[in-house]
């Protein structure tokens, strides 16, 4: 376990348990001073999950969103690919630092929070390990939200689990009843990979239409 995953997890646990599950990721960002080596998701390169799907999918339509963008680079990619991009992070140091990272970025990067956005529909709509960073009374209500968003594609890159795996914390693998959020929300699940090779962490690429 590396130094940055233990204070991860010891902030996530603490602001938990004194009922404020989203205010650790503002606090794990601002006392980073800018060491990405200390965000334990930051690899300061897009997902290569992600980059794998852009290149064997194609994504109908212009305007894109991506929930919890981190760093920016997914962002980023998916700016470069030619989508007119809005990143969206609840932290706002987080939306500082790529700011800082990109100054002449393309995308239109927002402080916000996925339980309170005003914005309308996009045809492309990207969520790599948010929903995963939440417990799970949240998460459940965190799917609705992302569906609203998706008027075309929505991909959802996340950890996996079987329901009898039982969770300790974050990152906090989703079940496939979990997942059924989203079509219970009205989307319709057109494609489902499990990456689930021994000796790795087992990761879904789910994606959805609007
Ligand atoms: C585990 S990180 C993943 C970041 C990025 N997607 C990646 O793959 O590197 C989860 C991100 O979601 C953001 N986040 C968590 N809850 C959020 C919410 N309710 N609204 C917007 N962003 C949120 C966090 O600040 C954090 O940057």
């Amino acid at each position: 376990m590396t130094d940055a995953y233990t204070r991860t997890v010891q902030l996530a646990t603490e602001f938990i348990e004194n009922d404020d599950p989203l205010g650790w990721f503002e606090a794990l960002y601002a006392t980073a001073n800018e060491d990405p080596t200390t965000v334990p998701w930051a690899k300061l390169a897009p997902n290569p999950l992600l980059l794998a799907w852009l290149d064997q999918h194609s994504i109908d339509g212009k305007r894109a969103i991506v929930i919890g963008c981190g760093l920016g680079d997914d962002a980023e990619e998916l700016a470069k690919r030619g989508l007119q991009v809005t990143a969206i992070d609840i932290s706002e140091s987080a939306i500082a630092w790529c700011k800082k990272r990109f100054p002449d970025s393309l995308v239109n990067y927002q402080t916000a929070d996925l339980f309170n956005l005003t914005f309308g529909k996009f045809d492309f709509v990207l969520e790599a390990y948010t929903i995963q960073a939440m417990p799970p009374a949240l998460r459940a209500q965190a799917l609705p939200k992302i569906a609203q968003l998706v008027a075309g594609q929505l991909l959802v890159i996340t950890r996996g689990r079987e329901p009898e795996q039982s969770l300790t914390t974050v990152p906090f693998p989703l079940t496939k009843m979990e997942l059924s959020g989203f079509t219970q929300a009205g989307l319709q699940e057109v494609e489902f990979e499990d990456l689930n090779e021994p000796e790795t962490v087992r990761r879904w690429i789910v994606q959805y239409r609007g």
